[in-house]
């Protein structure tokens, strides 16, 4: 218990929970969570066990722990649907105040096995950023708390010039039976599914025409998805900041610049001097990259 609450005073910026306040947040989930969630959290409540959705069991740490107080705020506080999960899982605002939902999320951390530790908290940003997709696909669900791993759905990487966008197949290899019924973002994914259509995702990571990239190389020589890409397993939605700015230059001019932004000309050429300069080939000849 102490070694818990050590690691709660850590997690929280604002005022850390007390025993007492975890306290509350147990006689607050014994009165509204444990009838779906079960007496110890495990999903297993007798109200829960007719839902088409079974109600998450709260003690998994593996998949509670990558996730933000600010996330299990969001659920608890609008229910399920705002992150794309059931809408099964009721919001509570109507009849919790905020400072009650942070108490029961103090508690449900101390329940986490394995326990809960500050530094496995995904850093999630607080507002949603890049395009709205056809489908609330979240990265933070599949890649952050259940860990699936991104080249399962993004085998092209290692083998080919794209990284590519995993088929309706590959979903469904999942989904036909993973929340199949009970969740509106999962059953547009059916939809696709039965009129054997495409889902039209917006592109995020994107080349002019006359640049070669090829992903193959890149990852057989070690370099990790995020070193490029950003923590995309604690996205909601797939965002970048890529691209010529002209802000960005400007500040350049003046001696404020960062490095360069990535998908930039100079962005690729930094890397392969560093890279160079290590022994690696990567090529800095103009027609490595232009066709
Ligand atoms: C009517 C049943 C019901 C009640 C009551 C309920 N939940 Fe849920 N909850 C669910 C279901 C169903 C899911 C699974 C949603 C999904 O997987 O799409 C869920 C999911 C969750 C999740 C997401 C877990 C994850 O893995 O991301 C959290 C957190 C949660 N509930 C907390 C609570 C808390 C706290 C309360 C009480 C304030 C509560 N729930 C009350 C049914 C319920
Ligand atoms: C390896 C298994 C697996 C694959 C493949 C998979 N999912 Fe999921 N998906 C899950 C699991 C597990 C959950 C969490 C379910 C829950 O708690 O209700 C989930 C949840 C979801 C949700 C609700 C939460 C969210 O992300 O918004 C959607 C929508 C979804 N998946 C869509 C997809 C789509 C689209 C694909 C294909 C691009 C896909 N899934 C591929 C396992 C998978
Ligand atoms: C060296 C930097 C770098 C690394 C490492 C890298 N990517 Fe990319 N990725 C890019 C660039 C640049 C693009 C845009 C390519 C284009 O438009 O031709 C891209 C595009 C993508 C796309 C969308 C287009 C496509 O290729 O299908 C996906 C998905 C993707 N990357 C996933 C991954 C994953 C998963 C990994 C790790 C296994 C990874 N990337 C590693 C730089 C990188
Ligand atoms: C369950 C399947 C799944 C897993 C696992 C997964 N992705 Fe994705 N990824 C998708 C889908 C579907 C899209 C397109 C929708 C979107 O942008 O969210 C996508 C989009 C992307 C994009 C943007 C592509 C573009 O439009 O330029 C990048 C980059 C990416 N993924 C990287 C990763 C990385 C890195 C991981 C591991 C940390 C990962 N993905 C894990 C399914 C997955
Ligand atoms: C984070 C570092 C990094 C970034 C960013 C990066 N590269 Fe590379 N690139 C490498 C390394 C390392 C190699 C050498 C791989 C090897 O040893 O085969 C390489 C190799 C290549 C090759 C040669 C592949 C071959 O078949 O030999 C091309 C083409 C290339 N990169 C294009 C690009 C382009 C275009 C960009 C920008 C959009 C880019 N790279 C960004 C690290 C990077
Ligand atoms: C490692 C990969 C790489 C190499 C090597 C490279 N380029 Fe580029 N180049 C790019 C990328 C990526 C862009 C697209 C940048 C963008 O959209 O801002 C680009 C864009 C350009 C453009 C379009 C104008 C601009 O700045 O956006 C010109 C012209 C160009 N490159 C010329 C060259 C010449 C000449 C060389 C050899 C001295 C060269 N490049 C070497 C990756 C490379």
């Amino acid at each position: 218990m102490a070694t818990a609450l050590g690691a709660l005073l850590t997690a929280s910026s604002g005022s850390p929970p007390t025993r007492s306040e975890v306290e509350r947040g147990r006689q607050l989930y014994a009165r509204h969570c444990a009838s779906c969630h079960g007496p110890e959290g495990r999903g297993d409540g007798d109200a829960g066990a007719a839902l088409p959705v079974r109600p998450a069991d709260l003690t998994d740490g593996r998949v509670m722990n990558p996730l933000p107080d600010h996330v299990l705020a969001r659920i608890i506080g609008e229910g399920g649907q705002a992150v794309g999960l059931s809408p099964l899982m009721p919001g509570w605002k109507a009849f919790l105040a905020d400072r009650q939902i942070a108490q029961v999320i103090a508690y449900l951390r101390t329940l986490a096995r394995p326990p809960f530790r500050p530094g496995e908290v995904l850093p999630v940003p607080g507002r949603r950023q890049g395009p709205e997709q056809p489908i609330f696909f979240s990265h933070l669900i599949h890649a952050g708390s259940f860990r699936i791993d991104c080249q399962y759905c993004h085998s092209g990487a290692r083998r080919g010039a794209a990284a590519g966008i995993p088929s309706v197949a590959t979903c469904m290899g999942c989904h036909k039976i993973v929340a199949a019924r009970g969740n509106p973002e999962v059953e547009k994914l059916h939809g696709y599914w039965q009129r054997k259509e495409p889902i039209p995702w917006v592109r995020v990571f994107r080349l002019p025409e006359f640049v070669h990239f090829p992903h193959k190389p890149h990852v057989r020589a070690g370099l990790r998805c995020q070193s490029c890409h950003g923590p995309v397993e604690a996205m909601e939605r797939v965002h970048a900041e890529t691209g010529p700015s002209v802000l960005h230059d400007l500040r350049g001019l003046v001696g404020l610049g960062g490095p360069p932004r990535p998908l930039t000309m100079g962005w690729c050429i930094e890397c392969h001097r560093e890279m160079s300069a290590a022994g690696a080939r990567a090529p800095l000849d103009c027609m490595a990259c232009h066709r």
